[in-house]
């Protein structure tokens, strides 16, 4: 039976298999980045940490999205550590790390599919959103990060409205078979481990690595920013994380903003 998660074991795993060094479980939640961003705040919380949730009835996603996250689903956040050299207000390009990992742990388990990296926090398979990512800095412990990511694995997306079934997809749905969420999560943290001590080592996102599962590369785009709206050909991303697009006045990096056409 596919939504079958067996939590135990999973929560086992993730306890002795990943670099998590407090790990705990919620069988519902409104929003596991609004506990997370709750258990930042105590200082004596062992680091890296982990919510996980079975149901969120509240998940939240950037500006005013909401995360829709039925049975099936991998819903949890990390609390990270500041990594040294990255500027407090920078902390959210921690999602273009995280979305690597995603798109690894996730490709390994659909080959012949395509995953891709969608600027700033999403993961696309086949061309439909299957994993959103919220990276925020708890206000107070603004050395903190928290990372949540919503990946949608054996749930379905039928009764989700028409507009998120036309742009979303769910694993199963695309691939037709269920997929073991627990052995997709280790492994998702288990990379995810080695992209943020990457980050740190490199001081920036592996771009050599990113760069080639980048959805909007090459594509046409608009994007919408604190500067107005910009439309261009997409050159990618820099090292800071920032987005590229090649405009009539040169190309512009853009560290903010929501690409409304691509
Ligand atoms: C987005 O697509 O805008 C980001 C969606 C992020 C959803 C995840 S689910 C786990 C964590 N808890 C939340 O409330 N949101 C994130």
């Amino acid at each position: 039976m596919p939504f079958d998660i067996d939590w135990p074991a999973i929560v086992a795993r993730v306890r002795t298999e990943t670099f998590l060094r407090h790990v705990e479980r919620h069988e519902e939640l409104a929003s596991t980045n609004d506990r997370a961003l709750e258990l930042a705040a105590d200082g004596d919380l062992p680091l890296p940490a982990i919510v996980l949730t079975e149901r969120q009835t509240a998940g939240r996603g950037r500006g005013v999205n909401v995360w829709r996250s039925g049975p099936g689903a991998l819903a949890f956040s990390l609390i990270v550590e500041r990594p040294d050299g990255l500027p407090r207000e920078r902390m959210p390009v921690l999602s273009l790390a995280a979305g690597l990992a995603v798109r690894d742990a996730v490709g390994a388990v659909v080959p012949g599919h395509a995953v891709k990296v969608k600027w700033p926090n999403d993961v696309y398979l086949d061309g439909r959103k299957v994993c959103g990512i919220l990276t925020e800095v708890p206000p107070r412990s603004p050395d903190r990060a928290v990372i949540g990511i919503g990946l949608n694995v054996n749930n379905t997306l039928d009764d989700a409205p028409e507009e998120i079934r036309r742009r979303a997809v769910s694993i199963i749905e695309r691939v037709g078979r269920a997929v073991d969420a627990g052995e997709l999560l280790v492994s998702l943290l288990v990379g995810l481990e080695s992209e943020l001590a990457e980050f740190a080592e490199e001081g920036g996102l592996p771009l050599v690595r990113w760069s080639p599962h980048c959805l909007l590369s090459g594509r046409q785009i608009r994007l919408g920013s604190p500067a107005g709206k910009t439309a261009g050909r997409c050159a990618g991303v820099n090292d800071a994380g920032a987005l590229l697009i090649e405009t009539s006045n040169g190309v512009q990096a853009f560290r903010s903003g929501e690409v409304i056409a691509f």
